[in-house]
């Protein structure tokens, strides 16, 4: 049985935050999602239908799960999953710290590097792990969310996260523990160096990712940030068949010896977008500042310069701001800032 001691709250009821409570509350676990009310309101029309890219089906009733539009819903947990997106995480951790108790465990399941350090700020008392989620989940709409990809949670390793651990496995999603888990944090970063671009081209992921121009715009940004954490000694982690340092050139490769080579990273849903892309359509603040944004500053840190990736930054402000959203990748290779070109 699971009393009010061991509720898990998730912070940010959408992509991630309804798949992964979801599969949680799917395996008995009391489950608190915190969230919009539009989200809520389909929550409680439809309950939770969660499916993933093995086949995999579950379905969460309405009352499988409690559902709060307030962080004071979080003042039961034992541990809170935060899954808003980066720029939601300072007011995320504002309204946690008014209502969490000492001994609450939080895991931010966010990308980038610094959302856990934001956390912290705010939840001095209480342990806050980084976590890394690998996959991605497409909000398909009436409390469908769907695993497209494969991957396992990664977190920090700690002695709190003991009593979940079992819960986790039972859910479908392991808790692998890193001791440090910054080399997995950079090397999703580099994968999501691409989100800008994508975001800035107004095309489907997989219609972009089968051009080479807009490739290499995505292999300069690696390359880029590639340099800088070698001179910072950070060695990013392996996710994919590729070593994170082989990507670019794979990238580089022309369309026909890239559809060979690269049939996995292709093999995406040919109407999907990124989420950056998707926070441009809503009119929100993207997440460029803790993806790019993370690469400037590394740079920064070392008295260099990160030219291509303060472009894609300058480039999606502009785009926030209502500036232009159909970028062609065409680069000549002597000008690589402006990887991206109209
Ligand atoms: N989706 C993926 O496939 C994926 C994969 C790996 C990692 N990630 C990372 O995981 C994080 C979450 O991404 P996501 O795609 O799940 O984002 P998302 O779908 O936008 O979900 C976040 C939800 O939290 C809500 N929210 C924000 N602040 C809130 C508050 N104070 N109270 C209640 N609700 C609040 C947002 O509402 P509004 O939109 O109305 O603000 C949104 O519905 C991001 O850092 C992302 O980069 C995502």
């Amino acid at each position: 049985m699971h009393g009010p001691m061991n509720r898990i709250c998730i912070f940010g009821a959408g992509s991630i935050g309804c798949y992964v409570g979801g599969r949680l509350a799917a395996c008995g676990a009391p489950v608190t999602l915190i969230g919009r009310e539009r989200i809520g309101r389909e929550i409680a029309q439809h309950g939770l239908h969660l499916t993933d890219w093995q086949g995999a089906t579950l379905d969460v009733s309405p009352d499988g799960l409690r559902f709060a539009t307030t962080g004071e819903a979080a003042a039961d947990a034992a541990l809170v999953l935060v899954t808003v997106k980066s720029a939601d995480t300072d007011a995320a951790g504002q309204s946690l710290a008014r209502v969490l108790r000492d001994e609450t465990v939080v895991v931010s399941f966010q990308n980038g590097l610094d959302n856990p350090k934001q956390l912290k700020r705010h939840l001095i008392r209480q342990v806050v792990l980084a976590g890394m989620v690998p996959f991605n989940v497409v909000n398909r709409g009436r409390g469908a969310f769907r695993q497209g990809s494969e991957g396992v949670l990664e977190v920090e390793r700690h002695a709190a996260l003991a009593g979940f651990e079992t819960l986790f496995v039972a859910a479908g999603l392991p808790l692998a523990q890193q001791s440090d888990l910054r080399p997995a944090q950079w090397a999703k970063l580099l994968l999501n160096l691409n989100n800008s671009i994508n975001a800035l081209c107004g095309l489907p992921r997989k219609e972009q990712l089968s051009q080479r121009d807009y490739r290499r715009c995505v292999s300069l940004a690696q390359r880029e940030a590639l340099a800088l954490l070698e001179h910072a000694g950070i060695r990013p982690a392996r996710l994919t068949p590729l070593p994170p340092g082989w990507i670019p050139t794979l990238l580089s490769s022309p369309d026909w010896l890239f559809a060979r080579l690269a049939n996995r990273m292709l093999a995406i849903d040919p109407f999907a977008r990124s989420s950056m892309w998707e926070d441009l359509e809503a009119g929100r603040r993207t997440e460029v500042d803790w993806l790019n944004g993370e690469i400037v500053r590394l740079a920064r840190g070392q008295d260099r310069a990160a030219p291509v990736n303060a472009r894609l930054v300058e480039l999606v402000r502009a785009a926030e701001a209502g500036g232009e959203r159909n970028w062609r990748g065409a680069a000549p290779d002597d000008r690589p800032m402006t990887a991206i070109s109209n």
